[in-house]
């Protein structure tokens, strides 16, 4: 039986759900050496700000129980260097999405603007999980008065194909993903790294040089399928699920509860073929279970209650 593994996300085609996910693929040529990137659906690009930017100091990730910390922060090349340096080194055919990071609404307008009408540029990811710097530093993706702002801002700007990527660092990520959507996204990625905090106990001081960072990996994937699940519930318009994914089950079971196609994160450090492995093994397992179409296990997922 041949499987039907496409998915359309958001007026995104991909020829299978699996991405390699922002700033764990850096722009794709990094990943480029260890397999054809055509055979996956493709990568979001690590996030772009309008002038080159240097990240935190070191140390900036960590290894902790069941994933890492990082705490990596802007640094990129900016976006006309990804324009012009670094996409064109792309083989053709390959899906990018590029992701969008910046500190003011005008400023992530521009940048979108910039990526508009850029061949080989196939969506544009929001990243809404920096700090606002208008509202005293909490995350774009904390208030849904400003997340509608920013969400309206780069609907202005741009006609491509518009995810926003969700903080997990909320109470109600329903209400953000009914933000989104009510200002005219095309789709959802879900989730961003869980705000986390761990201590050198010898030397009394945080892992990391910023105190806090991102926690990703296996540790929040249940984290993760909870608010895929959540947001599947209360928007129409599809998701991307990300969040400690590193086998074709894990991947499987972001389906299940809703995500139309997902993101490989930190499991690509241990295994940089982790993506291709994934999308391999989501066709192996349609195929043992007869299932002839991925799509059609979106949002399946059962309950125990008559
Ligand atoms: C080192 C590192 C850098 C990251 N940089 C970005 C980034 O630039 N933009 C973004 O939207 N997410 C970024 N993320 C978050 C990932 O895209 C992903 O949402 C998160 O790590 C959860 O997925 P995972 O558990 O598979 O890693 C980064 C994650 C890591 C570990």
């Amino acid at each position: 039986m041949s499987v039907d593994l496409s998915v359309d996300l958001g007026g995104i085609p991909l020829r299978n759900p699996v991405l390699g996910a922002s700033g764990t693929f850096g722009y794709g040529l990094e990943l480029e050496p260890f397999f054809d990137l055509r055979r996956i659906g493709g990568f979001v690009a690590k996030s772009l700000t309008l002038e080159p930017r240097h990240g935190n100091p070191p140390p900036r990730i960590a290894e902790v129980a069941a994933g890492m910390l990082n705490s990596i922060s802007l640094e990129n090349v900016g976006v006309d260097a990804f324009v012009s340096e670094k996409l064109p080194r792309l083989p053709e055919g390959v899906t990018v999405i590029a992701s969008v990071f910046e500190t003011e609404i005008d400023r992530y307008a521009e940048v979108c603007k910039r990526l508009s009408g850029v061949p080989k540029v196939a969506g544009i990811e929001v990243n809404a999980s920096c700090p606002h710097v208008k509202s005293g530093g909490i995350e774009f993706g904390q208030d849904p008065r400003v997340l509608a702002e920013l969400v309206r801002a780069v609907r202005g700007a741009t006609t491509l194909p518009l995810l926003t990527k969700l903080s997990p660092n909320v109470t109600d990520i329903a209400e953000m993903a009914r933000v989104c959507a009510g200002e005219g996204a095309d789709g959802l990625t879900l989730i961003n790294a869980v705000q986390a905090l761990d201590v050198d106990l010898e030397r009394r001081r945080p892992l990391l040089w910023n105190g806090l960072g991102g926690l990703s990996g296996p540790a929040i994937r249940p984290i993760a399928l909870r608010m895929v699940w959540q947001c599947a519930r209360a928007v129409d318009i599809p998701i991307c699920g990300v969040g400690g994914i590193a086998s074709a089950e894990d991947a499987l079971k972001f389906l299940l509860c809703g995500a139309r196609a997902v993101q490989v994160g930190t499991a690509s450090y241990l295994e940089p073929r982790t993506c291709l492995d994934v999308a391999e093994g989501m066709e192996a397992w349609c195929e043992a279970h007869g299932v002839a179409r991925v799509a059609d296990l979106v949002g399946t997922l059962g309950s125990h209650r008559p």
